[in-house]
C-alpha cells in the first residue's frame, strides 16, 4: 500500500494539524531551499518622490509573512518575504534620516487567516499568534485592527493580551472593543487596542491617528464594533480631534472607495478646514487611491505582502491653505525594488507543472482551481472513510471559499492553508431525487445571477456579505476592470511589460510602481459543485454541501420543489473532513496504480 498525493507525489506536510481520517502523519520532512525566481525582475519605472512626511504602509497582510514563493507569473514579483521587507524598512528610515525628513511605517489589519504561518498552527494554539511575533520585530508607527482580528473571540483575546501591550498605545482601535474579565472577575467592555493616539514625529510633527475598522458585523460574541457613523458622534472622538495636530494620520481598516471614510474625514474637516489628513485604509484587497480635498490623500495599499504603499506629502508650507503636492505608489514587493529604491543588494530559481488560478483561467477548466476543487478534491476528500461513500451524491460549495491560487511547485500544508483556510464543514441531505438535487447548484447560482442583474448598486445579498467580512465582490470587479480596460489594442501595447496589477484610480500622477499588463480575467461562478453522477432522475441521493451556505441552500432546494419544506432538522453531518483539509486529502493508491489524480 503507497500513499501518493492527490495534488503531487512531493507533499511536503510539517506535523499535520488538520488531516483526513485515516491519514498517516509524519511524513518525510522535506525541506525545499526557498526558490527564488531565476527570471530577471523588472526595475521600478522610477525613484519614489520623497515629501517632507512620508509613509510606508502595509495592509491585509493575512500571514504571508514568506513572501510569494512560486515561479509562475506573477508570483516572483511579489517574493519579498518579510525579513526582506524588514531590511526595506531599515534602508528606508535611513535614507529618511539622511533627507532629514519624516517616514512613518503603518498597518491597516487583517494580520489573521491566510497563510499556514498563521493558520497552522498545532491543536490549543491561537491563529496567527506566533507569526504575528515577527510584525511585532518591526518599527510600526500605528497599526489599526482588521475585521479578520474579530471572527474568533480567543484571536482578539490574544491581540488584546499579547500584541497590543507592545504597540505602546499605538495599535488602534476606534470603534472595537473586546468584553474580558478584569481582576475581580467582572466582566469588562474595553477598546482592543487604543482609540487614538498623538504622538510626535521625530522632525517634532504633531500628528494625531485613529484605528477605524468599517461596518462589520460578522464579529464574534465578547466583541463590539460600533458604527462608523455613530463612532463620529462619540464625546472621546470630539475630544480627540479638537487639537489641531500638523497632520491627521487616519488609519483603519476601510476601503477608500465606496465606504464610510467620508464620515470621518467630514467629521474632522468639520473642525479643521484645512489640516493635511492622510487617509491609509484596507480590507477590499485592491490598489485605490482618492482624494477627498486637495489637502487630503486616501491610499490602500492591496492584500497578501503583493504591495507595499508609499504616500509622501510635501507639508511644509505652515500656514498656507494651498493644495499639497501628495505623491503615492504601489510597489511590487520584492528584492529588486526594495534594491532599485533603497540602493542596496541581491539574487534569484525554477519549477514546472500545472498552475490552478480563481480568476485567471476559465470555469470549468483544467486550469481552474474551482474545478480542481469542486469537481476532483471534494468528491475524494469527502468520502474518505465515510459510511455514506456508496450512496450516489451531488456536492455544492461556494467558490469564495477558495481564496488563492495553487502554482506549480511543490505543494506544502502552507499552499493547502493559503488556498482554502476556512474550516467549514460538510453537511448533507439524504434521500433527495436527483432530478431535485441536479436544480440546486444553477438555481443558487442563477438567484445571485439574478439579484445582481435587478440592482446596479450592491443588492441586499451583497451588503450582507460585505459586512460579514466578504470582499470578493470588490477585489472581482478591480480585476475585471483592469482585464477590460486593457483589452485589443491596450493590452498588445502593454506586451512587453510583465502580468501583474495595472490600477486605475482617481487620484493624479504615477501610481503603479512598475508598468504591467493584466492578468487574464475570468468571471467564476458564486457556487461550484461535483461533477453530476450518471443516475436517473428519481435516484434518492445525498445532497452534500458546506455549512456556510445552509440557509440559502434551504431556500433553494424548498423553491425548487415543494412536496417537502427543508428545516436545518433535516440535516445531518456528513463528514469530520473540514474544508481547508479538502485539497491536503491523500489518494491512496496500488503500486501498479500510482498516478495520482492532478499533479502539480
Ligand atoms: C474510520 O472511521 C472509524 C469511525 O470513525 C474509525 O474507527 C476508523 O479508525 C477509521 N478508519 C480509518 C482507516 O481511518
Ligand atoms: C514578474 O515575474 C515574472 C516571472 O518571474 C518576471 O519575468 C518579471 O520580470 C517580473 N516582473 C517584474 C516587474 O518584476
Ligand atoms: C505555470 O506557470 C509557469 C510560470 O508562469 C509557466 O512557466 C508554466 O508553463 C505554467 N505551467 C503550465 C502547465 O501552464
Ligand atoms: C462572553 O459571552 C458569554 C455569553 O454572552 C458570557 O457568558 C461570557 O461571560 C462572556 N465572556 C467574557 C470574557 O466576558
Ligand atoms: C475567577 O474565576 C476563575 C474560574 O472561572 C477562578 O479560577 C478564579 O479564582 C476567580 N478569580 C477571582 C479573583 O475570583
Ligand atoms: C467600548 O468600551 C468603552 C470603555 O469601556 C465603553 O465606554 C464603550 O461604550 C464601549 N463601546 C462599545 C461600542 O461597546
Ligand atoms: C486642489 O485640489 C482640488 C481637489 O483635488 C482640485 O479640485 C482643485 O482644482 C485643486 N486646486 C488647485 C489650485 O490646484
Ligand atoms: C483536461 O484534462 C483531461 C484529463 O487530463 C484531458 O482529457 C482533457 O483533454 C483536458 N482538457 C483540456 C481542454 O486540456
Ligand atoms: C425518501 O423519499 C421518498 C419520497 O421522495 C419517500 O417516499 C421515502 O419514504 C423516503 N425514504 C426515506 C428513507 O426517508
Ligand atoms: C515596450 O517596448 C517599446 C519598444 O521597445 C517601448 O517603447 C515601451 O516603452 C515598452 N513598454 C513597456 C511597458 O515596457
Ligand atoms: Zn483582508
Ligand atoms: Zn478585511
Amino acid at each position: 500500500m503507497q500513499f501518493t498525493s492527490l495534488l503531487i507525489p512531493a507533499l511536503i506536510a510539517a506535523g499535520t494539524a488538520i488531516a483526513c481520517p485515516g491519514e498517516e502523519h509524519g511524513h518525510a520532512h522535506d525541506h525545499h531551499k526557498r526558490a527564488f525566481p531565476s527570471a530577471p525582475l523588472t526595475p521600478p519605472s522610477r525613484p519614489l518622490e520623497w515629501g517632507d512626511f512620508n509613509i510606508i504602509h502595509t495592509t491585509d497582510s493575512h500571514g504571508w509573512l514568506l513572501g510569494h514563493q512560486k515561479t509562475s507569473f506573477p508570483e516572483p514579483n511579489y517574493s519579498g518575504d518579510f525579513g526582506d521587507f524588514a531590511s526595506f524598512v531599515t534602508h528606508m528610515k535611513q535614507i529618511a534620516l539622511e533627507k532629514d525628513v519624516d517616514l512613518l511605517l503603518i498597518d491597516s489589519g487583517d494580520l489573521h487567516d491566510g497563510t499556514g504561518l498563521s493558520d497552522g498552527f498545532p491543536p490549543g494554539g491561537v491563529d496567527a499568534h506566533e507569526s504575528n511575533k515577527f510584525i511585532l520585530d518591526l518599527p510600526y508607527d500605528v497599526m489599526a485592527i482588521g475585521n479578520h482580528e474579530l471572527y474568533i473571540y480567543a484571536n482578539t483575546f490574544d491581540m488584546y493580551t499579547n500584541f497590543v501591550p507592545k504597540l505602546n498605545g499605538r495599535y488602534l482601535s476606534s470603534n472595537v472593543n473586546i468584553t474580558v474579565f478584569d481582576q475581580h472577575n467582572n466582566t469588562i467592555n474595553v477598546p482592543v487596542g487604543n482609540r487614538f493616539a498623538k504622538f510626535k514625529t521625530r522632525k517634532g510633527r504633531s500628528v494625531t491617528s485613529l484605528g477605524v475598522l468599517y461596518d462589520f458585523t460578522g464579529n464574534d460574541v465578547n466583541t463590539t464594533v460600533q458604527k462608523v457613523e455613530d463612532m463620529v458622534k462619540e464625546a472621546w472622538f470630539a475630544e480627540a480631534i479638537k487639537e489641531e495636530p500638523d497632520v491627521f494620520v487616519l488609519v483603519g481598516h476601510m476601503p477608500v472607495s465606496q465606504d464610510n471614510w467620508p464620515t470621518v474625514f467630514n467629521a474632522v474637516r468639520a473642525v479643521h478646514a484645512h489640516t493635511p489628513i492622510m487617509i491609509l485604509g484596507g480590507h477590499s484587497h485592491i490598489r485605490d487611491c482618492v482624494q477627498f480635498d486637495g489637502r487630503s490623500m486616501a491610499l490602500e495599499s492591496g492584500r497578501y505582502m503583493e504591495t507595499v504603499g508609499w504616500m509622501s506629502a510635501k507639508l511644509n508650507h505652515v500656514g498656507t491653505k494651498d493644495n499639497i503636492t501628495f505623491t503615492r505608489r504601489y510597489l511590487d514587493p520584492n528584492r529588486v525594488t526594495y534594491e532599485y529604491h533603497t540602493g542596496r543588494g541581491t539574487s534569484a530559481s525554477t519549477l514546472s507543472g500545472a498552475n490552478y488560478t480563481i480568476s485567471q483561467s476559465p470555469f470549468p477548466s483544467n486550469n481552474s482551481l474551482l474545478t480542481l476543487f469542486a469537481a476532483e478534491a471534494m468528491p475524494y476528500a469527502l468520502t474518505i472513510n465515510n459510511s455514506r461513500a456508496g450512496i450516489q451524491n451531488v456536492m455544492i460549495t461556494n467558490s469564495g471559499s477558495q481564496r488563492f491560487d495553487v502554482y506549480s511547485g511543490p505543494f506544502t500544508k502552507n499552499d493547502q492553508l493559503t488556498a482554502s483556510p476556512f474550516t467549514d464543514s460538510f453537511l448533507f441531505i439524504p434521500n433527495i431525487t436527483f432530478g431535485i438535487a441536479s436544480q440546486i447548484l444553477p438555481a443558487l447560482n442563477n438567484a445571485g445571477a439574478d439579484e445582481r442583474r435587478r440592482s446596479f448598486a450592491l443588492d441586499e445579498r451583497e451588503r450582507e456579505r460585505y459586512s460579514r467580512g466578504d470582499v470578493d465582490m470588490r477585489f472581482m470587479e478591480w480585476l475585471k476592470e483592469m482585464d477590460r480596460r486593457s483589452e485589443g489594442p491596450a493590452r498588445r501595447a502593454a506586451g512587453n511589460a510583465t502580468l501583474g496589477y495595472v490600477t486605475y484610480d482617481s487620484c493624479p500622477g504615477v501610481g503603479d510602481d512598475v508598468l504591467h499588463t493584466p492578468l487574464p480575467f475570468f468571471d467564476t461562478p458564486d457556487f461550484i459543485g461535483s461533477n453530476n453522477p450518471d443516475v436517473s432522475n428519481d435516484t434518492p441521493i445525498d445532497l452534500v454541501f458546506v455549512d456556510f451556505i445552509e440557509d440559502q441552500l434551504l431556500g433553494i432546494l424548498n423553491s425548487v420543489q415543494t412536496a417537502k419544506t427543508y428545516t436545518t432538522a433535516d440535516v445531518s453531518s456528513y463528514t469530520d473532513v473540514l474544508a481547508d483539509a479538502v485539497l491536503g486529502c491523500t489518494r491512496r493508491s496500488s503500486g501498479t496504480d500510482r498516478r495520482s489524480a492532478i499533479q502539480i
